[in-house]
């Protein structure tokens, strides 16, 4: 039997790989997908850089790769430049004869890790005392698979940044009230443009077990839960949360005419502050369709917002909101020597870095993404 060891150093970059150079990365890259053809589907989110966006067979945000990746039922390697939460999502919507592979394991997502399934069952049993049968679970698909699975075994159903608004409206057809999870601001954002006051919505502390009120400074009190229509879950993405709304006001000062879009993983006042919020494709799609000449700033992931001032917007101006904000580390994980190997070794034949889920929280979760899918 491999030990877990074994496994590990199994998936272990070689040297070699990283002593090579761009150019020759590059050749072996293209050498490699040359081999495996059709069967080989490289998909890229729209974070990755440059160079690996360069050999993806398709771009996209979270709800597109998914429902490319559902739809795909011939390529047999599905190679996820993107993270984790990402490629487990693939497997678990893809056929048993396709694999799909993350060519670089560390490549996580801090936010999906700030909710775990033992987390999740706590304060799904508080919840249930204060609101017996009243709540229906809601997930960012930024959450792992075993979150997934808990929630599609609990009636509940996936989001992405893409179709937030139409899964929370049919989510309130469904119960009287949504735990919102992990991303307290993608809850937030889209409950309050659904017409849902900030009062009606509460905090739930994943390392205190304690519901708060939205702002999380104190608990929420008997006489504030009858009103509460939304409970979101304390987490947060470290990169959207770099956003301010004083950045946007110093650039609308030097800038003038300035147009502001964020993703809604920003803090609630950086998107009341901006013109428009949405997901990374609705961002790219809402600037490409602006006149040309129009001046952004774009409050998301540093390597988008770089590639549309450069090559996606040619003819607008794009500024980043905060030119200094860190990016988001673990997307930047894939770099090509990741990629050349993954690649090289599918095309001898091997696989490495294979992501698997297994077939019960499968189950479980597909249910919820499947009626995610359904209504998207
Ligand atoms: P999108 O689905 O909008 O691409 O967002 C994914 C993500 O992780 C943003 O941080
Ligand atoms: Fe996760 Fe934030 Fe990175 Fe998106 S940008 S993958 S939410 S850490």
């Amino acid at each position: 039997m491999t030990s877990i060891l074994t496994a590990f150093e199994n998936q272990t970059l070689p040297q070699s790989y990283l002593e090579a150079d761009q150019q020759e990365l590059c050749a072996r890259i293209t050498r490699a997908k040359q081999t495996l053809g059709t069967d080989l589907l490289m998909l890229a989110h729209h974070y990755q850089k440059d160079e690996v966006v360069a050999f993806a067979d398709e771009t996209g945000d979270s709800l597109q790769l998914a429902q490319i990746a559902a739809k795909n039922k011939t390529a047999k390697h599905i190679v996820f430049c993107g993270v984790h939460f990402m490629a487990e999502t693939a497997d678990m919507l893809t056929d048993p004869h396709q694999q799909v592979l993350l060519p670089d394991l560390a490549a996580g997502c801090s936010m999906a890790d700030m909710a775990n399934r033992h987390q999740l069952t706590i304060a799904w049993e508080v919840l249930q005392k204060q609101w017996p049968a009243e709540i229906i679970p809601i997930t960012y698909v930024n959450s792992s698979a075993a979150v997934k699975a808990f929630v599609g075994d609990h009636g509940g159903a996936i989001v992405t940044s893409g179709n937030a608004d139409t899964i929370l409206r049919w989510a309130f057809t469904q119960k009287k009230r949504v735990f919102f999870l992990p991303d307290q601001h993608l809850g937030r954002n889209t409950a309050y443009h659904m017409g849902i006051p900030l009062a009606e919505m509460a905090l739930w502390d994943p390392l205190t077990s304690q519901l708060l009120t939205n702002a999380g400074q104190e608990p929420l009190t008997n006489e504030q839960a009858p009103d509460t229509k939304v409970i979101l879950w304390n987490g947060w993405c470290s990169v959207h949360q770099q956003f301010s709304v004083k950045q946007i006001e110093t650039l609308r000062q030097s800038i003038p005419n300035l147009s502001v879009i964020v993703h809604p993983e920003a803090p609630h006042e950086v998107v009341e502050a901006a013109d428009d919020y949405g997901s990374t494709n609705k961002i790219l799609q809402v600037v490409q369709a602006s006149p040309a000449g129009t001046k952004w700033a774009v409050g998301t992931d540093h390597n988008l917002v770089a590639r549309m001032a450069k090559q996606l917007c040619p003819t607008h101006e794009i500024h980043f909101i905060n030119p200094v904000a860190c990016a988001c580390l673990t997307m930047n994980r894939i770099k090509l020597p990741h990629l050349a190997w993954c690649l090289e070794e599918l095309a001898a034949g091997r696989s490495v870095n294979r992501i698997t889920v297994d077939p019960a929280t499968t189950a479980s979760a597909l249910k919820a993404l499947d009626r995610m899918l359904a209504l998207s």
